[in-house]
C-alpha cells in the first residue's frame, strides 16, 4: 500500500474534493446513490463541506478524507448520524477507483471504529450496503461487522444492514 493519511475534512479541501468526486463520479454511481448535479462545482462542494463541518461542530457527524503523499484525496470516510442517546453511529466510505484493492477501505473503516470508540465513546456502529456490493461487504466483515438484516423491497436492490458492537 502506498503511504496515505486519514484526517478530518477541512474547508481548504474544496478543489481537491471536487477533483476526487468528478474523477470517480461514474464509479461511485455504480455502487451508491448518485449526488445531485449541483454538487459538482466549486460552490457545490464548498457548501457540502460547510454543511459537514457544521454537523461536526454539532457533534453529529465526523467527516474524514484519505490523502496520498502528494496531497491528493483518494478516499472519504464518515461517521454519520452520531446519536448521543443510543451511543451509535453509521459508517460510510468511498475509495477512488484507481486506488481500490490496496486495503484503503479496510484502513478507513478501522480508523472509523477507533475514532467512534476513543473520540466519540460510541458502543454500536451500523452500515448499509447494497447486496451486490461484494467488496464493501467484505470490508465490513473483515472489520468485525455482522449482517443484522436484509431488506427486500419489491423493485429495488436488496440492502444489507451490518452492525458492530464496540
Ligand atoms: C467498496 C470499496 C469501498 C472497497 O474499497 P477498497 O479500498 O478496494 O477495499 P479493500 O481493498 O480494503 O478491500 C476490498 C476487498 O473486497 C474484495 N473485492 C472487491 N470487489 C469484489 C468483488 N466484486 N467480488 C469479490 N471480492 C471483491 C477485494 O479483493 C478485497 O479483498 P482482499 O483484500 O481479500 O482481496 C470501493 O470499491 C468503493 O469505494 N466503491 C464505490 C463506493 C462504495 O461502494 N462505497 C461503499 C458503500 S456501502
Amino acid at each position: 500500500m502506498k503511504p496515505v493519511r486519514t484526517r478530518t475534512l477541512q474547508s481548504a479541501d474544496a478543489e481537491a474534493l471536487l477533483t476526487f468526486e468528478l474523477d470517480n463520479r461514474e464509479w461511485f454511481e455504480r455502487h451508491i446513490d448518485a449526488r445531485g448535479s449541483a454538487f459538482y462545482s466549486v460552490q457545490g462542494v464548498t457548501d457540502h463541506i460547510a454543511a459537514y463541518l457544521a454537523d461536526f461542530t454539532a457533534g453529529t457527524w465526523h467527516p474524514f478524507v484519505i490523502e496520498d503523499d502528494g496531497g491528493n484525496i483518494v478516499g472519504r470516510a464518515n461517521l454519520k448520524g452520531i446519536d448521543m442517546t443510543e451511543r451509535s453511529a453509521e459508517v460510510g466510505y468511498r475509495i477512488a477507483q484507481n486506488a481500490c484493492g490496496q486495503g484503503l477501505a479496510t484502513l478507513a473503516v478501522r480508523h472509523l471504529i477507533q475514532e467512534a470508540q476513543l473520540h466519540w465513546n460510541r458502543k454500536q456502529l451500523v452500515a448499509t450496503v447494497y447486496a451486490g456490493n461484494i467488496g464493501s461487504a467484505n470490508v465490513l466483515k473483515r472489520c468485525g461487522f455482522l449482517i443484522e438484516h436484509i431488506s427486500r423491497q419489491e423493485g429495488t436492490e436488496h440492502e444489507c444492514r451490518f452492525g458492530l458492537s464496540i
